[in-house]
């Protein structure tokens, strides 16, 4: 990508999580800086790159999971990040092509990207909301208006952007306003980093991400992370590391290793 993007609204200059999370993943929209902070970030912590993949497979199984074992058929997938192999959509749609999918970011590249790349099924529907996470009762009355049938299960996907939200509090505020209103028969996915298996080198790491951009990152232990699903009924194997959530039998051995990223399936009973 050239870093003399025309779109309005692009700050290339800083860092940006979506762009740096692409970067890791092999993806080819992100601008220098986010290379630079990204390869210094490996530096600190190489697993990242594993991090990002362990995170992203883990989606793909759940969702997989939801589509064709629950029945699920509407998604809710906030904090999208620049669109990549295996989105939701096209997971739950090869699945079930009649699934309709809403995606949610704040960040304009992602908005340029997402609006060009993330079609979907004819029989489905695939959507993009340029909608604030802190503000999410906003995102589900958007939702409502133009894609998502409320009163019927929907999957909340709230991946690697709950730690985002500096505040603990206001972290699971916002996820339990957001379950709140959808009803019962729906499940969140939920993944972040965590502190507990390679604690020190992630922190330090993500201490220079916090000291670069202007959207820190926080990790947290698990048993924080578990207050996003308190109420709900957790799936098994529970909340583990990414790669331990019903690994395939297919999966690449280096894909087995686990990571601190933690993930879970909780159901709204
Ligand atoms: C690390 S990326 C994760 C992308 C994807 N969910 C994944 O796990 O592969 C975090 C994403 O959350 C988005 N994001 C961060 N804060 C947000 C907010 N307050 N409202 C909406 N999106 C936000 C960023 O723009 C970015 O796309």
């Amino acid at each position: 990508m050239t870093d003399r993007d025309p779109s309005s609204g692009l700050d290339t200059s800083i860092p940006h999580s979506a762009r740096v999370w692409n970067y890791w993943l092999g993806g080819k929209d992100n601008f220098e800086v986010d290379r630079q902070v990204g390869d210094e970030f490996v530096r600190f912590y190489p697993d990242i790159t594993l991090v990002a993949r362990s995170s992203r497979a883990f989606l793909k199984r759940a969702v997989t999971h939801l589509a064709a074992d629950v029945g699920i058929r509407q998604f809710l997938d906030i904090g999208t990040g620049m669109p990549t192999a295996e989105n939701t959509h096209e997971v739950a749609q090869a699945v079930a092509p009649e699934s309709r999918v809403v995606y949610v970011d704040n960040d304009p590249l992602v908005l340029v990207h997402a609006r060009a790349l993330l079609t979907g099924t004819d029989e489905g529907a695939t959507e993009y909301l340029d909608a604030d996470l802190h503000d999410p009762q906003d995102i589900i009355a958007k939702a409502g208006e133009t894609t998502l049938d409320l009163s019927r299960p929907v999957a909340l996907i709230l991946m690697n952007i709950l730690g985002h939200v500096p505040d603990l509090d206001e972290a699971d505020r916002i996820a339990h306003t957001l379950m709140d209103a959808l009803p019962a028969g729906s499940y969140l996915v939920t993944a972040d980093g965590t502190n507990v298996l390679d604690g020190p080198a992630f922190e330090r790491a993500i201490g220079v991400w916090n000291a670069n951009a202007p959207l820190s990152y926080h990790l947290r232990h698990p048993d924080e992370l578990a207050r996003f699903t308190a109420g709900f009924e957790v799936l098994e194997p529970g909340l583990v590391p990414c790669a331990s959530w019903r690994p395939s039998p297919d999966s690449d051995p280096a894909d087995l290793r686990e990571t601190d990223e933690y993930g879970a399936v909780a159901r709204k009973p």
